[in-house]
């Protein structure tokens, strides 16, 4: 079993790469689907989930070929396929979103239900409600959703909640359906927009991708095309928070800001720096994010975009444990997203969980522990506490920090942490006792 062994106290400094997003990278695979023809993505993460996705479209007869620079070539002209491996959506939900495009090409499809995870139970009503509403017969029996439909209509869908997944996924069911979709209440994150260019490059018709409402008139067919991925506005956010743990100076490579927003104001609130930095060579914008001093406290709604993003709870949640004064970080996106915050107890930090509400009473300082992961962004959380905690902190639970972040440990180390990855089996080590 690999753990990560990270050396608290040193300032990060230097320029990061920001790779491509993760979610936008998963949706826009799904979206290839819906291809007659090859698609070549790029800026495409290295990244664990997105193995997996490529394992699902493998999985489904789609031709796939990934090149280790991030360029990923998808082509669905022979989509025959109908059923999605259970073993594929269980290790990742975003697999589900095949369903979708799978009806809209072959009429038929058989997905495994995704199952609930370490933030919450995360079931997938709104996908199964609004493929019902596009024309789908579906029947869910033994843990499956088979879904038929002799060609999907157009018809105004009402999400009860914002969901990305959900938006995303319908975007791609409507694109072939037989006229005009309304998406009501939809979600008006980045990667939503990604997907909406994406899509409209390959001929589809979509409206208001980024608002509330969003209009896609089907068409007969869509072709394979290029396009390059936005790049991760939750792994820009991590090393900028990182940076502020630290107390470092951070130049952040490949960023759009107008995705950071809402980080933005709460770094500036906690007394961080944080503001454009010219273009990297190949003229990508950059950012540099800078704190001198302890962060001021600030409170914290993770909300559904532009909202603050839930997926920086976590981490922002491990910067705040030090910070000065009390903070009060609540999700309203997922209802159970702080099993970490016990992990971060054991490092010292003083928080309590109220229902959706963390409290965050700041602390000087934390201590290195051995601690374990629990999710994606919980690992984030860890790492960050790590490299601000006095000693030395072993992480385990790596299968999760795989799935999304591209080199973390290569990355970090670069900006100068003190930071190593070891298989504990093969070369066991010990806590160093703090001095
Ligand atoms: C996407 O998950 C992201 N994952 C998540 O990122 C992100 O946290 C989330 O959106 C919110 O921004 C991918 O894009 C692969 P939702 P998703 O549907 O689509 C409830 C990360 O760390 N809901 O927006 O699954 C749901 O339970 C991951 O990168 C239903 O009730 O999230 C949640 O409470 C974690 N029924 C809320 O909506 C449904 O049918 C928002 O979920 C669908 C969702």
């Amino acid at each position: 079993m690999d753990k990560i062994y990270v050396s608290g106290g040193t300032p990060l400094a230097g320029t990061v790469r920001i790779s491509g997003s993760k979610n936008s990278s998963l949706a826009i695979m799904a979206g290839a689907l819906l291809g007659e023809g090859p698609s070549i993505l790029r800026n495409v993460p290295n990244i664990g989930d997105i193995h997996t996705m490529v394992e699902m479209l493998q999985a489904i007869g789609i031709g796939v070929e990934w090149s280790s620079d991030g360029v990923l070539k998808i082509d669905a002209t022979e989509l025959r396929a109908r059923e999605a491996p259970y073993e594929l959506v269980k290790r990742m939900r975003a697999s589900f979103s095949v369903l979708g495009p799978m009806l809209a090409r072959v009429g038929a499809a058989r997905v495994a239900m995704p199952g609930g995870c370490a933030i919450g139970a995360r079931p997938v009503d709104y996908h199964v409600k609004g493929l019902m509403a596009l024309g789908a017969r579906i029947h869910i029996e033994h843990g499956f959703v088979e879904a038929e439909a002799d060609g999907l209509s157009g018809n105004c869908i009402y999400l009860d909640f914002p969901s990305a997944g959900a938006t995303t996924h319908l975007m791609t069911a409507a694109a072939l359906a037989e006229g005009v979709t309304t998406i009501e209440n939809a979600a008006a994150e980045p990667e939503v927009i990604d997907l909406a260019d994406f899509l409209t490059k390959m001929g589809a018709r979509v409206e208001g991708a980024g608002s509330k409402k969003i209009t896609i008139e089907g068409v007969q067919q869509l072709r394979g095309v290029e396009h390059t991925i936005i790049p991760d506005r939750i792994e820009a956010g991590t090393y900028a928070l990182a940076a502020v743990a630290t107390g470092g100076e951070v130049v952040l490579d490949d960023v759009i800001p107008e995705h950071l927003k809402p980080l933005i104001a709460k770094l500036r609130e906690a007394g961080a720096g944080i503001a454009p930095y010219g273009t990297s060579p190949d003229a990508r914008c950059r950012m540099k994010v800078w704190c001198t001093a302890r962060p001021r406290a600030v409170d914290v709604l993770a909300m559904p975009h532009p909202g603050f993003p839930t997926d920086l709870q976590q981490p922002i949640v491990a910067v705040l444990s030090l910070g000065e004064g009390t903070s009060v970080i609540t999700d309203h996106v997922f209802e159970n997203r702080f099993k970490y915050i016990a992990e971060l107890q054991r490092m010292g930090a003083d928080i309590r969980v109220e229902s959706r509400s963390a409290i965050v009473k700041g602390v000087e300082r934390l201590s290195g522990a051995e601690v374990s992961a629990s999710d994606l962004r919980a690992g984030a959380a860890l790492v960050i506490a790590g490299l601000a905690a006095k000693g030395q902190t072993a992480i385990s639970g790596l299968e999760y920090l795989d799935r999304g972040y591209d080199s973390l440990v290569e990355k970090l180390s670069d900006l100068g942490a003190e930071i190593e990855r070891y298989d504990v089996e093969r070369t066991p080590l010990r806590l160093c006792a703090v001095s």
